[in-house]
């Protein structure tokens, strides 16, 4: 049995570096979103290096694990949405947390596990209709763990919408609920 650590590792310090460097967000951006933990878990998902989504290298961008979850406004769109009610739209207040980590392996006899190595980032949409009116009424940001200093400038959160709007049905929401 030998531990690894993933070679995912790397790609997601780059993430890191190449996101600071963005000027940090004014004060009316989005707040970091406190207590997420105990938000609903809605799906989990895993981007290895390499994949391009929509254009764009997500594989660089949020290699890993993430989890995603949501407030309790957030939720009831997330079940509308389950139930089949197209054209619903998120209520101002509502937060979406996008919880990214690096993946540790442990192998063992012929098989291996998979597991929440170090957080790397925290992602969030919030919606506020008439603040982040240009954007789908979403605010978009990416928090350092560590820290929770907010990492994009106004300009990156304008690529956030970019790929996110071409999911207009479900209010740019990607990820989808079910009990
Ligand atoms: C190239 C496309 C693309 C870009 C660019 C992108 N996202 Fe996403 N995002 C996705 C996809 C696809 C999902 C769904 C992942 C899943 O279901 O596990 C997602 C999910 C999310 C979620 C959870 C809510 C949802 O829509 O499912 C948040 C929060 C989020 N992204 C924030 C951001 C932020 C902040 C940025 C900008 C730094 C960003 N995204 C840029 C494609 C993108």
């Amino acid at each position: 049995m030998y531990f690894q650590k993933s070679g995912i590792i790397s790609i997601a310090v780059a993430f890191v570096l190449v996101a600071t460097s963005f000027a940090l967000a004014d004060k009316d951006s989005v707040d970091y979103p406190e207590g997420f933990r105990t938000f609903t878990h809605v799906t989990t998902g895993i981007v290895t290096p390499g994949f391009i989504f929509n254009g764009v290298d997500l594989g660089a961008q949020v290699p890993g694990l993430h989890n995603i979850y949501a407030n309790k406004k957030a939720m009831r769109s997330y079940r509308e949405l389950a139930a089949g009610s197209a054209g619903t739209m998120f209520k101002d207040g509502s937060v979406i947390a996008f919880d990214l980590w690096e993946p540790g392996t442990l192998a063992s006899g012929t098989g291996s596990f998979t597991f929440q190595n170090a957080r790397i980032a925290v992602a969030v949409m919030e919606k506020d209709q008439k603040k982040y009116a240009s954007t789908g009424g979403w605010g978009f940001q990416i928090f350092d763990p560590a820290t929770k200093n907010p990492l994009l400038d106004a300009a990156a959160q304008t690529q956030c919408f970019a790929c996110h709007q071409i999911t207009p049905d479900t209010d740019f929401v990607f990820s989808k609920f079910s009990d």
